[in-house]
């Protein structure tokens, strides 16, 4: 399969996952609770907040032309109001790294973590994150828009119903009673009500914030410097019912994805984020079908759901389709390498049909920090020795980026 002329093909991030010492975050924060629903903290993580240039210097030889990155909120904007301009240039120098490396800067707004005044004063489910998120969108894009070459907002603006839907997360009711949020809201000098950090969140309101989050975002970056095109990302899955689960499917399907696409349709692009099936039974989600391959993170390993997802956003959102996350957690790299064949091939059957798809990011460029399982699951085409700081290619990121370099998956290796 040869891809169309000038295809994306990079590798994604996320600022809290891989810089390290994101110590003005609500997820830091978190981690550092005695009671925490986190497995490890992320302490320095894989340090790229001072190894972008060898990263990015690395995923270029690789054969990569993009990187999918996020600017971290709590370091732009400290305090409410208070911006550091360091961190600007900080990030100014990151899109530096990767334009002097060949690589497109895909930026994403926030990826999960936000500062902790945010988190303090109710996150996403107060109606005050709108104008916030608005400002420092406006913000950022004013001072580094110009070396943008595209932006996502807010990362998987739909995951509290995606991972609610899901069974990951328990219900509105549940979430606001974790000890664990009792516990962060005290540390923070607010009450458990106005503690709220995404997306262990009540689902109710948070979308609703998030979407409109979006839509004055959007706007706010398209009012800087630079012409980019913006879009959502949204975490999709492959939902089928199993006899019995379909009117339950089908409602997952709309309050977990499709209101979200149907917003996407004035974006210039939507972002699709997709890494298993999920089966609904007449009781809800019934979790991987028993006897089937699993992955670390216990998903089916499922590679075929992308295609699925993405004829499913592009039906519904109908505007160019990005495929920002694709990938697997798994200690065995020609898993890995099956597992991007076959998602990539549905890639292509999608564009054979005239579905506009213009890119592909494999999540993870390194292994790294995993939110709550910590660093347990190995997701990256590039394996990090946490204690020194060395980074080893995997087969299949050698064998990816000879294929993002050709353009085409038919290449010899
Ligand atoms: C998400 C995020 C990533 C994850 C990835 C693997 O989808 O949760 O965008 O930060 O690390 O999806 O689970």
């Amino acid at each position: 399969m040869k891809f169309p002329k000038g295809f994306l093909w990079g590798t994604a991030t996320a600022a809290h996952q891989v810089e390290g010492g994101n110590l003005n975050s609500d997820y830091w924060m978190m981690e550092h609770l005695p009671v925490t629903p986190f497995m490890e903290k992320s302490g320095d993580a894989c340090d790229q907040y001072h190894r972008y240039v060898e990263d990015c210097a690395l995923l270029a030889k690789l054969g990569f032309n993009s990187y999918r990155f996020s600017i971290e909120w709590a370091r732009v904007e400290p305090e409410e109001g208070e911006f550091s301009q360091a961190a600007i240039e900080h990030y100014r120098r990151v899109l530096n790294a990767c334009r002097d490396h060949g690589l497109a800067p895909m930026v994403t707004l926030q990826h999960f973590s936000s500062p902790r005044w945010l988190a303090a004063k109710g996150g996403f489910e107060s109606v005050g994150s709108v104008t916030a998120f608005a400002r420092y969108c406006e913000r950022v894009a004013h001072e580094l828009g110009e070396l943008f070459a595209s932006a996502c907002t807010i990362n998987e603006l739909n995951s509290v119903p995606h991972l609610q839907v899901g069974g990951i997360m328990p219900a509105d009711d549940v979430i606001a009673e974790l000890p664990w949020r009792v516990e962060a809201a005290r540390r923070l000098g607010t009450t458990p009500e106005n503690f709220s950090m995404f997306p262990f969140c009540a689902c109710s309101v948070t979308g609703e914030n998030v979407l409109k989050a979006h839509r004055m975002g959007v706007v706010a970056l398209k009012s800087g410097r630079g012409k980019f095109p913006v879009g959502m990302t949204v975490a999709m899955a492959e939902i089928v019912a199993v006899p019995g689960g379909e009117e339950k499917a089908a409602h997952a399907e709309r309050i977990s994805e499709d209101i979200f696409l149907e917003a996407a349709r004035n974006d210039d692009f939507v972002g699709v984020q997709t890494y298993t099936r999920r089966r609904i039974g007449s009781d809800g989600p019934l979790g991987p079908e028993p006897g089937l391959e699993q992955t670390q993170m216990g998903y089916e390993f499922r590679p075929q759901a992308l295609e699925v997802c993405i004829r499913r956003a592009a039906a519904i959102a109908k505007v160019p389709i990005i495929v920002t996350e694709s990938g697997i957690g798994t200690e065995d790299d020609t898993r890995r390498r099956a597992f991007v064949e076959a998602a990539l091939a549905g890639v292509g059957r999608c564009i054979k049909d005239g579905i506009d798809v213009r890119g592909y990011y494999y999540w993870s460029s390194m292994d790294n920090f995993e939110w709550l399982l910590g660093y347990m699951p190995k997701f990256g085409l590039i394996a990090v020795d946490r204690a020194t700081q060395k980074r080893t290619v995997k087969p299949t990121g050698e064998w990816l980026g000879k294929v993002a370099r050709a353009n085409s998956t038919e290449i010899a290796d």
